[in-house]
């Protein structure tokens, strides 16, 4: 997991690298680090801990940037997400011996044979890190020519990787290679770069070529090449990328995961406006048609994480209204039961970053079994899409928050509009139902414009549950659905231990750790489930715990069920889960700021999970 980037122009590097590295921050933080061409020298300086807080510091205090004349031009640079060897200086990268430097995204399968074979052909290690392993190896195979070396080194190492090189006696050049895990070559005027995704370098150019399995990328300024590993040359089509720069900026917000909740409304319009055709959804563009849907038998919906609940959002969805049952369930888990999936299924495998390990190996699997795949994905040309057969963006714009929101946010939308297409497909509703609903989908944004003119609300509620150990979250359908993602909110950015469940299922077990500390979150907006839901709320303020409700306004609720109520704009009920998303994303917010925590680089994550 971990971010790389590149730069080799005329302008000096350390700079560039470094707001490079920031964009990509969101992928690991648990060390950076730059290395780049000093009079003729590969120089390296890295650190562990955040970039603000450790590389930053530590390249000013080198003078390093500040755009003096002889500043360098030329370097690679990386931000860590630890999997072999602790977090530490030593372990950081770049990693380099003076003849060859490296930085590294991804995990060598191999390196303890590649490592034993280095050591007794006379190689000493640092580090505990599988990269300083493939250094060494290219180092061992460098006689001079570095696509040479590259070449020998892939075809002996295992696993998944890119790859940014720099060789001793190339220093305007730089050299990157790749296996599974992402990388973009950058073309700007008369400076290219590299990076793990565009968004590293949208600031400086927003031309890029998408590097695919063991091409090596030479980059000089003037010049990309790529190269196959016979040595021949290869064509590659230059892509744009139409985001604007700014949304991957704060824009005057405290922290990125406040300002996309904000740009939920208008991510979920971008999310809605290619499928929406005659006011029903419409999804022929991307190669599901009418005829393709009614063929299928079973269907499959596979994520991780938010993706992953926005697909039981989706199952309830679907099985309601087009009335086919779903199997919906967690990618590493689906994985390795060899599931019961067929060449008449369709798999929807769901994704923001389009590069999730698992979701992608889920994603494979149904391929092979015969089924068809279709990828609900937010990052263009990412793997997963390139991988699928069918592709639906969910044009949310880059995500830079750890924690997911409107990328979980428009996961669901997409639900909504295959939902509606396939209970139209399945003659389970009309056209003008499916028009009516469409239609309401649409008017969500606006509601959700609404619920974001005030906080106080969700502040209050916040400031009642800061304090807590542990809580949980109770639901029933479609709110149990949604009760499981303000769960996984709250409890990565704000570190309280909780818990959904299920509220009719808590008398047989998790009821005993109600206590007068313990706060219950209950999701109470189904109008159907409304009386279940509040006999189970009352079941647990009965044993002491507060409550903080979400229900539709104007409701009537018995006031003695809790002791703080959230109102959201009424709808009917099935429409329910993108506006009850809004309080529950809100309050983890607002609980993980007073409790004074990094919001959006939560410890031990990162957003981009390219490992199993
Ligand atoms: C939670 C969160 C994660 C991701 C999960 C899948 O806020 O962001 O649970 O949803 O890691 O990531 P993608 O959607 O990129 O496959």
């Amino acid at each position: 997991m971990c971010g790389i980037v590149g730069f080799t122009g005329n302008r000096p590097c350390p700079n560039i690298l470094v707001d490079s590295l920031k964009k990509l921050e969101y992928r690991g933080y648990d060390s950076a680090g730059i290395a780049f061409f000093d009079k003729g020298h590969i120089r390296t300086v890295k650190t562990k801990g955040k970039i603000s807080e450790g590389l930053v510091p530590l390249l000013k205090s080198q003078n390093l940037l500040s755009d003096t004349e002889n500043a360098p031009v030329c370097g690679i640079g990386h931000t860590r997400w630890a999997t072999h060897g602790e977090p530490s200086d030593i372990n950081s990268h770049p990693i380099g011996n003076g003849r060859v430097c490296a930085v590294h995204n991804g995990i060598i399968e191999n390196y303890r044979e590649i490592k034993e074979f280095l050591i007794n052909s006379g190689y000493t290690f640092e580090s505990q890190t599988d990269t300083e392993t493939v250094v060494k190896l290219l180092d061992f195979h460098y006689k001079g020519d570095p696509l040479e070396a590259i070449t020998k080194t892939i075809s002996e190492i295992e696993g998944a990787y890119a790859l940014g090189i720099l060789f001793k006696d190339f220093p305007d050049t730089i050299f990157a290679v790749k296996k599974e895990s992402p990388l973009i070559i950058g073309k700007g005027d008369g400076e290219n770069f590299i990076a793990s995704d565009v968004t590293a370098i949208m600031e400086y150019t927003k031309d890029y070529y998408i590097a695919e399995h063991n091409e090596i990328a030479v980059v000089t300024p003037q010049n990309i090449k790529f190269i196959d590993i016979y040595g021949r040359d290869i064509q590659k089509e230059l892509k744009t990328v139409d985001w604007d720069v700014s949304a991957a900026q704060k824009g005057g917000y405290a922290h990125f995961m406040l300002k996309e909740i904000f740009d939920q409304p208008a991510a979920l319009k971008n999310a809605m406006n290619p499928s929406i055709k005659n006011g029903i959804p419409d999804f022929s563009e991307i190669g599901l048609t009418f005829e393709k849907m009614s063929n299928y038998k079973n269907l499959f919906i596979i994520g991780c994480g938010s993706a992953m609940h926005s697909g039981v959002v989706g199952k309830y969805l679907i099985e309601s209204l087009a009335r086919v049952s779903v199997t919906v369930d967690i990618a590493s888990e689906w994985r390795y039961r060899d599931p019961l999936i067929t060449n008449e299924d369709l798999c929807i495998v769901i994704s923001q970053s389009g590069e999730t390990a698992d979701t992608l190996a889920a994603l494979k699997l149904a391929k092979e079994r015969g089924a068809d795949t279709l990828a609900v994905v937010n990052v263009v040309g990412s793997t997963i899409a390139r991988t699928a057969d069918m592709v639906l963006y969910s044009n949310a714009g880059p995500e830079i928050s750890v924690c997911s929101t409107k990328g979980y946010a428009v996961q669901v939308c997409a639900m909504y509009m295959l939902a509606f297409f396939i209970a139209l497909v399945r003659g389970q509703i009309t056209k003008e139902y499916c028009e009516k609903l469409t239609s309401e989908l649409t008017s969500i944004p606006a509601q959700i414009g609404e619920i974001l003119k005030s906080l106080e609300d969700f502040q209050f509620a916040a400031s009642n549950i800061m304090n807590a150990e542990s809580l949980l979250y109770i639901g029933r359908g479609l709110d149990y659905a949604l009760s499981m993602e303000g769960s996984l909110k709250l409890k990565e950015i704000s570190y309280i231990h909780s818990e959904s469940y299920a509220a009719g299922e808590l008398k047989h077990g998790t009821i005993s750790l109600i206590t007068a500390d313990t706060p219950v979150i209950a999701v109470a907006t189904q109008s159907y489930l409304l009386e279940k839901t509040v006999s189970n709320i009352k079941e647990v303020k009965a044993r002491g715990a507060k409550v903080i409700i979400i229900a539709q306004s104007g409701v009537d609720i018995d006031e003695s069920a809790y002791d703080v109520r959230i109102d959201v704009p009424a709808k009917d009920d099935i429409m329910m889960p993108l506006l009850t998303n809004i309080p529950l994303q809100l309050i983890a917010y607002y609980t993980a700021v007073l409790r004074g925590n990094d919001v959006d680089m939560p410890r031990n994550l990162a957003k981009s999970v390219t490992v199993e």
